[in-house]
């Protein structure tokens, strides 16, 4: 294609585009051009010798490469009569389908229009890299703030976290669902930072005054996630964890389906972690008798669907290899919220 016939003088194109030499005579030679040199948008002609417009812009949208993926392609076209394959196009990504005949002033137009598009494409790309940057160490502070506090808790959460994501998969819940239910595991006793460490620490019962105290967790937590977007179900979580199935749990005495199932797992991988970990006051249980006690209270503390789900989950869970808080879960937690 000759950059000189559609561009013509003063169209503030011209030196930019065709003094890099960006023409190309066939699809495989465009191919070659864009991998070597990203060009900040692309001009492409439905009919070409070779490989056609169209398997040229598929290759570009389904690249491994993601420059290229993101690089803005305007197809240009004699076809007009084919109105489903270019909706099909524009789904796939194309920033634009211009039939022939155009005038040099409507294809400027639009290479205006698809470059501007592009460039706020490109500023919400780096704000959304920031606002998970920012999401990330939020969290990360967030739990390590608690692990200062109280290590115990700190690592339990990381495993509490871990175990609650493979019962959310195993009642096949969407990927955004499963990524919420674990980031409410991992935040679910973030209140406890609120709670006196002679109280949050001690080696031994608590008192019933001490009781009381302790149970603030769940308000402290909430409130500390207010005004969070998009958080609405790790605060339920949060606030909610303690509820029993029979209702017989704390803060509101929740019961049945009333407590989010997204809770409802959390509260028995909570448990679960909670009884096989060694404490100040007594030696951890074995995984058998964790699972017994889980069963017994099945109907009564926890939602009996959930434990046997967490059980079938055991069956092939090792909690010596459960990852620990990663860079990459964080990000995937904040692509979810
Ligand atoms: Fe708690």
């Amino acid at each position: 294609m000759s950059c000189s016939k559609l561009f013509p003088e003063r169209s503030g194109y011209e030196h930019k585009i065709c003094s890099l030499h960006l023409g190309a005579a066939n699809g495989s030679e465009g191919l070659r051009t864009a991998r070597e040199l990203y060009p900040d948008l692309i001009l492409l002609d439905y009919m070409m010798p070779g490989i056609s417009g169209k398997e040229v812009f598929i290759t570009l949208a389904t690249s491994e490469d993601e420059r290229l993926r993101r690089t803005p392609v305007v197809m240009l076209t004699a076809k007009t009569d084919n109105h489903h394959e270019q909706r099909e196009l524009l789904e796939l990504g194309m920033a634009a389908y211009l039939c022939k005949p155009f005038g040099h002033h409507e294809l400027l137009n639009v290479i205006d229009n698809v470059l501007i598009t592009s460039q706020i494409k490109e500023r919400n790309r780096v704000l959304e890299a920031e606002s998970r940057q920012s999401f990330v160490s939020t969290v990360r502070a967030l739990i390590s703030l608690l692990s200062i506090k109280d290590n115990y808790t700190g690592e339990h959460s990381t495993m509490t976290a871990d175990l609650a994501e493979r019962v959310a998969r195993s009642f096949n819940l969407p990927d955004t669902e499963v990524m919420h239910i674990k980031l409410g595991g991992l935040l679910h006793d973030i209140g406890k930072i609120g709670v006196p460490e002679c109280i949050l620490c001690k080696p031994g019962y608590l008192s019933p005054e001490e009781i009381v105290v302790m149970r603030q967790h769940v308000h402290y937590g909430e409130q500390a996630l207010a005004g969070v977007p998009h958080m609405e179900t790790v605060r339920a979580i949060v606030k909610h964890h303690h509820e029993w199935w029979n209702g017989g749990g704390y803060p509101e005495g929740l019961k049945g389906e009333e407590i989010s199932l997204g809770t409802r797992i959390v509260t028995a991988a909570d448990a679960y972690d909670a009884m096989t970990s060694d404490r100040p006051y007594r030696r951890r249980l074995s995984q058998a008798t964790a699972i017994e006690r889980l069963r017994a209270a099945a109907g009564l503390q926890f939602d009996a669907l959930v434990v046997e789900k967490l059980v079938e989950c055991l069956s092939t869970y090792n909690a010596e290899h459960a990852p620990t808080l990663s860079l990459k879960f964080l990000e995937r937690l904040h692509h979810a919220a």
